[in-house]
């Protein structure tokens, strides 16, 4: 996550959260079973629960002393999402695999850092990146985020989804022109990355007509983002030279989760905090639901083959990020334990999600899920072996399941070849 100190003083306009309207259509009917006794998931060991939103201000003390979180099992072994059996929302999803988001779950991150932003002129800045899925940006923005983008799609996205530009903020090291253009004109706040970044947000504030406001970026030694501490003068006087097309505003500081007394310095100095948290916002509110096609050993090593794969979700093929992995119903009582690779059906060696996995060996058809699925997931999914990208399905907190992505289709990836 990185953070933003702002000079200029903005209002803090988080509006309290609204309840969405789901159109009937998209409901599906789902018994919901919160009457059984849970066990919260988020205590087991996954790749994302060292990003507790409540972490990234060390004062003052949270008041929610009970973290809730979406994903449960039910005494009988069942998984549970907002107390709904996940092995019921598969029986009505249309295709497998699917992501299953808990949009309560959403709510109570935002929350979370709401808490912890308490009496701090600040502005909550959901990086898109992380998840683009519109249904969820709009409620993002109900719950008084802003947003941060780093492409001039999502900058329209944004927009599209109805978020207030002067929360917005553009990052990134190699933004073009074009979108530079798309920025001055929406009136976003844009980050300084280099000399020619630089030069082309100048270029971009002359051809919209519109004055940008920039912070500077600091960056790490050798890091591809940011400038060094000294360099910042040279940019401080650069800014300065160029007063009818840019107004400084602030420092953007890389990995800004460094600085550990947040709430002192900004207080301290009437500052305007802009934070940048994607993953601890969305990543453990969703998990990725496929149907286990066998089972099969080869040599010494056992794998479970499932619908899903690195197409849908490439993280552990990409960097080796370990999600947690689960089947949704109990095992027949003479199932083995054993130790499995959960792989997908993609023609390539690296595709698998989790490997070494201690499982009881799963039924043909069995329900298994991939938790902590909503960072860096959909938002990183291709169609790759024209595995097109999945739907996906929140649970609403009255228990009520809707569809929030419609699936890709086959139509869909001849149409870019119509008229060629
Ligand atoms: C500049 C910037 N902002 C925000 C983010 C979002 O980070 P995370 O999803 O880890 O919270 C990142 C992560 O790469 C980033 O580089």
């Amino acid at each position: 996550m990185a953070a933003f100190l702002q000079f200029s003083l903005t209002p803090n306009p988080l509006a309290s959260p609204t309840k969405s309207l789901q159109p009937p259509s998209n409901r599906l009917s789902v018994n919901p079973v919160s009457a059984f006794k849970q066990e919260p998931i988020w205590r087991r060991v996954t790749s994302f629960q060292h990003c507790v939103p409540r972490a990234v201000l060390s004062t003052p003390e949270p008041k929610t002393q009970n973290i809730q979180h979406c994903f449960t099992k039910s005494e009988d072994g069942f998984l549970l999402c907002e107390g709904v059996k996940v092995e019921e929302v598969m029986k009505v999803a249309e295709q497998s695999p699917f992501y299953l988001y808990s949009k309560p779950q959403i709510t109570r991150n935002v929350e979370a850092y709401k808490e912890a932003l308490e009496k701090l002129n600040s502005n909550i800045g959901y990086a898109i990146k992380a998840n683009n899925n519109l249904k969820i940006l709009e409620h993002l923005r109900k719950l008084g985020c802003g947003a941060v983008l780093v492409s001039g799609n999502e900058l329209k996205l944004a927009l599209h989804a109805g978020f207030d530009p002067t929360r917005c903020v553009f990052n990134g090291n190699g933004k073009i022109l074009e979108d530079l253009v798309l920025a001055a004109k929406a009136g976003v706040f844009v980050n300084i990355d280099s000399e020619f970044d630089l030069e082309n947000i100048v270029a971009a504030a002359r051809i919209a007509g519109k004055k940008v406001h920039p912070y500077v970026a600091t960056g790490n030694k050798n890091s591809k983002f940011g400038i060094r501490n000294e360099k910042l003068q040279w940019f401080l006087d650069a800014v300065k030279a160029h007063r009818k097309e840019l107004k400084l505003v602030g420092v953007h500081c890389h990995l800004g989760s460094t600085i550990t007394k947040v709430r002192k310095l900004v207080i301290s100095r009437n500052l305007n905090l802009i934070i940048e948290p994607g993953r601890s916002i969305i990543a453990n509110t969703c998990c990725f639901v496929n149907h286990v096609i066998g089972v099969k050993t080869n040599g010494t090593k056992n794998f479970i083959v499932i619908d899903g794969s690195m197409a849908e979700l490439i993280r552990p093929s990409l960097y080796g990020a370990h999600q947690h992995i689960e089947l949704v119903s109990p095992p027949p009582p003479d199932a083995e334990t054993s130790t499995f690779d959960v792989v997908g059906p993609v023609c390539e060696s690296a595709d698998f999600l989790g490997k070494d996995r201690e499982l009881p060996t799963p039924t043909k058809g069995a329900g298994l899920v991939v938790h902590d699925a909503g960072a860096y997931c959909m938002s990183m999914a291709s169609t790759y072996n024209l595995k097109m990208r999945p739907p996906e399905y929140w649970i609403d907190d009255d228990g009520s399941v809707s569809k929030i992505r419609h699936a890709e289709t086959f139509d869909n990836h001849l149409r870019f070849f119509e008229g060629l």
